[in-house]
């Protein structure tokens, strides 16, 4: 039976760190209220130049050198992003140029926040129908350029970076034993962007009432979050028939320490358990767990056999989850 596995991992984030004071002084707040309701401290910001593939080049890079592996030989790259360069072409297909990765096919994923999870969905299920072996999947954002710096509801929650992964076609006990995408679609004015698109195309109305920025509706996207990935990962343990005793690490996606811990709580498992980079980069959105999995790797904290949980929410709205044997 073929399975995806994870072969190689990569990050990058922009070299500009943004903390919380720096926040005081742009809108009203301050550090105690950001560190004490989000977790955050500190997030980066994309360079004047750098555009989303800037960043998801750097990560894949990163991600092919620790592969051993040449861009020639990749089947498929995937750019999970909800910031990409342009509308169209994606930016999965300026990256498959950039890294001159001719034989690839190359798309994008719009899912937000799960949007990582979902392309790992999408590339788990091409390696297991035998189409693709070598599959490059990338989550990579620059949410500061969508960011209205006005707006401390929303402003102080995200940031800047880019993770990718390498997919292989193996046979054995190891790699992605199971994925999980829900979606519903009626709550999708809690999280949007809605200027820019055919409903409201660039105008200078659209300017004017700010409609090219992320708008939020933060407590109730909160509650409806910590609820659903309760069930979420309740639901990818029993899939799996494990318990939570068994998982070396919980990778969550990076939004709000208080439903990271949230979720851990409901599984009872230690915090030491969970992974957890939000006070050193925001919310990355798509690119958040796959900068998390690499740190996790590369520092040794992820072992070969080990169980992990990976688990997102996010714009659409959208939730995925994954259970992977390392
Ligand atoms: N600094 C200081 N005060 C702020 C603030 C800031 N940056 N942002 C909001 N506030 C204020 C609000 O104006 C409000 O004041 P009021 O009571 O006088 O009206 C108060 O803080 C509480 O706001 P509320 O929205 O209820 O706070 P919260 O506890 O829900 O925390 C979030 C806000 C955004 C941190 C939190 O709701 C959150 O993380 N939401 C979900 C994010 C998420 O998961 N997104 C989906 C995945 S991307």
């Amino acid at each position: 039976m073929i399975k995806a596995r994870i072969i190689a991992t990569g990050s990058y984030a922009p070299e500009k760190v943004m903390s919380n004071s720096d926040l005081e002084k742009i809108v009203s707040t301050s550090d105690e209220w950001i560190s004490e309701r989000t977790g955050i401290k500190e997030r980066r910001i994309a360079g004047e130049k750098q555009a989303t593939s800037d960043l998801a080049l750097e990560a894949s890079l990163k991600a092919l050198e620790y592969a051993d592996m040449k861009a020639k030989e990749l089947d498929l790259i995937i750019v999970a992003t909800v910031s990409g360069d342009m509308l169209f072409p994606s930016t999965a297909c300026i990256l498959q140029h950039r890294l001159g990765a001719a034989k690839a096919a190359a798309f994008d994923i719009n899912a937000a926040c799960s949007g990582f999870l979902y392309g790992l969905s999408v590339a788990n299920s091409f390696i297991r129908s035998g189409q693709f072996k070598k599959i490059l999947l990338v989550g990579a954002e620059t949410l500061s350029r969508f960011t209205d710096w006005e707006d401390r509801n929303t402003c102080v929650l995200f940031g800047d970076g880019a993770g990718a992964v390498i997919l292989n076609a193996v046979t054995g006990d190891n790699g992605i034993l199971s994925t999980h995408l829900h979606a519903d679609g009626s709550m999708g004015d809690l999280l949007n962007l809605p200027g820019g698109g055919s409903r409201h195309p660039a105008s200078k109305e659209t300017l004017d009432e700010k409609l090219h920025f992320i708008k939020m509706k933060g407590n109730e996207t909160f509650k409806i979050a910590v609820k659903i990935l309760e069930n979420l990962v309740t639901e990818t343990l029993k899939h799996n028939d494990l318990k939570p005793s068994q998982l070396a690490a919980l990778i969550p996606h990076q939004a709000n320490l208080r439903i990271i811990q949230a979720t851990a709580n409901r599984l009872g498992l230690p915090l030491d358990k969970v992974v957890i980079n939000l006070d050193r980069y925001g919310n990355t959105s798509a690119a958040s767990i796959p900068i998390a999995l690499d740190e996790a790797v590369r520092t040794g904290r992820i072992r070969k056999d080990d169980y992990l949980l990976l688990e997102a929410f996010g714009g659409g709205l959208t939730w995925a989850s994954a259970l992977i044997r390392w």
